[in-house]
C-alpha cells in the first residue's frame, strides 16, 4: 500500500463525499460509522491517497466488528465445535469509491481486512472471517478471494481462521 494509508474512520477524511453506487453503505459511513467506532461496535478503516490535505478523499473503506454465531457447517474449520455461540469477526461493510472501482483497491482492503481479523483472532479466540453479500453477483466476487457460502439459506460466506493469512 505504498501510494496509500489505511487510516481509522475520523474527521480527517471526507466521509460525507464518498460515492460508492450503493446508498445504505454511503449513508452508513456518512452518519454511523463514526459513532459505531467511538462505542466500540465496530472499527471502520479508510484507505487514503499519501500525502493529500484534509479532509482526505475516502478510495473506500471497510467495518470489521467481533460477533458470535452458531457452529453449523462452517467451511474449513476444525470438527468437533461446541454447540453454544463460536466467536468470528464479521466483516460488515465493503466498499470502494465509484472514480477508484475495477482497480484493485477491493483486493487491497480485503487483504488488510483479512490480516487485522487474524491478528485480532489469534490473541483471543475466534474460528474466521464472516461476510454477508448484499447481492449473488458479490457471492461470486467473494468467492475468487476464497470465501465459501456457509449454507443454502443465506449468503453468508466464510473463511476460517487458518486461510486468512
Ligand atoms: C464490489 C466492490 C467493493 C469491488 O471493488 P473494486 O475495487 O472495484 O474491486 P477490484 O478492483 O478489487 O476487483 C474488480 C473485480 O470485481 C468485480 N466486481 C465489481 N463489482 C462487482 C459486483 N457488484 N458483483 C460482482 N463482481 C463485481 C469486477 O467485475 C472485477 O472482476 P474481474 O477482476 O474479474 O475483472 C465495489 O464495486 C463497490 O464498492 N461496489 C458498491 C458497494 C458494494 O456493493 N459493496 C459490497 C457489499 S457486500
Amino acid at each position: 500500500m505504498s501510494e496509500f494509508d489505511l487510516e481509522l474512520l475520523s474527521d480527517r477524511q471526507d466521509r460525507k463525499g464518498f460515492r460508492c453506487g450503493r446508498e445504505s453503505l454511503e449513508r452508513y459511513l456518512r452518519e454511523v460509522a463514526k459513532g459505531h467506532l467511538s462505542k466500540g461496535v465496530s472499527i471502520t478503516r479508510v484507505l487514503v491517497e499519501r500525502g493529500t490535505q484534509k479532509p482526505k478523499a475516502i478510495l473506500g473503506y471497510f467495518t470489521l466488528t467481533s460477533t458470535v454465531a452458531s457452529a453449523v457447517n462452517w467451511p474449513g474449520t476444525a470438527k468437533g465445535l461446541p454447540s453454544m455461540p463460536v466467536p468470528l469477526v464479521l466483516l460488515g461493510k465493503l466498499a470502494v469509491a465509484e472514480s477508484w472501482q475495477n482497480r484493485g483497491i477491493a483486493s487491497l482492503l480485503l487483504a488488510a481486512a483479512r490480516q487485522i481479523a487474524a491478528a485480532s483472532m489469534r490473541g483471543s479466540g475466534g474460528i474466521g472471517l464472516a461476510i454477508d453479500p448484499a447481492d449473488e453477483d458479490l457471492v461470486a466476487f467473494y468467492a475468487k478471494y476464497g470465501f465459501q457460502k456457509v449454507d443454502d439459506h443465506s449468503l453468508r460466506m466464510f473463511l476460517p481462521i487458518d486461510s486468512l493469512c
